[in-house]
């Protein structure tokens, strides 16, 4: 390929990468630690923006966790007497979409709750104007949301000047 199809192509990846990043927010709960006992998730969620629209990812070992979604006083007796939601389908790497304003609450069942595998997240409304920090996805920071919009531009005018150029 000459130079010029090779930028043409690293943009258009580019691209998608963005369109991805901003459509879609995965957290992956837990960071480093993923979805384990004796880790203290009130600390690791304190230090986290959830907003409406984003994802949790919850990896864990399907042996012994599993991800029930309960209420809060079922969350703080670490009961799983009445769960919500059973959010354990594809065994190990499960996601959540936070799709309302609300406190979640989550834990695991087989006894670990009683470690610390409990999660609570508030659930924010909208990001506030000024875009904040791109939240932590799984591969660290995905690329900043305005040099999104620029790309998006100049691929934009790129494929349009092609257009009428070919
Ligand atoms: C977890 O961290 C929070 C905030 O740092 C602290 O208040 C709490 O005592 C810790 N919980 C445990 C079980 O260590
Ligand atoms: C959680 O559910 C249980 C059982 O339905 C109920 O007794 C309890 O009041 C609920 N707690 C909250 C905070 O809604
Ligand atoms: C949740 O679903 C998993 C997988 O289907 C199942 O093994 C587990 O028993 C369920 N747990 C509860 C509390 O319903
Ligand atoms: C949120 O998602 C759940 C399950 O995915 C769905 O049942 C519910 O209707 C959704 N709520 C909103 C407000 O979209």
């Amino acid at each position: 390929m000459e130079t010029w199809q090779r930028r043409i192509v690293a943009m258009i990846f580019l691209a998608l990468t963005c369109a991805r990043s901003v459509s879609a927010v995965r957290i992956l709960v837990g960071g480093k630690e993923r979805w384990n006992p004796n880790v203290n998730y009130t600390e690791w969620s304190s230090n986290q923006h959830f907003y409406v629209g984003y994802w949790l990812y919850f990896v864990y070992d399907r042996r012994y966790y599993s991800v029930l979604e309960v209420n809060r006083t079922d969350y703080e007796s670490c009961s799983t007497d009445h769960v919500i939601r059973n959010i354990t389908h594809k065994a190990g790497r499960d996601v959540v979409q936070l799709n309302e304003s609300r406190t979640y609450y989550f834990i695991s069942g087989g006894g670990y709750c009683w470690s610390n595998m409990k999660l609570s997240v508030l659930v924010e409304n909208n990001p506030p104007p000024p875009p904040p920090a791109p939240a932590p996805t799984e591969n660290g920071s995905p690329p900043s949301r305005s040099l999104c919009r620029i790309l998006a531009t100049v691929v934009a005018w790129t494929s349009l000047v092609f257009y009428i150029l070919i």
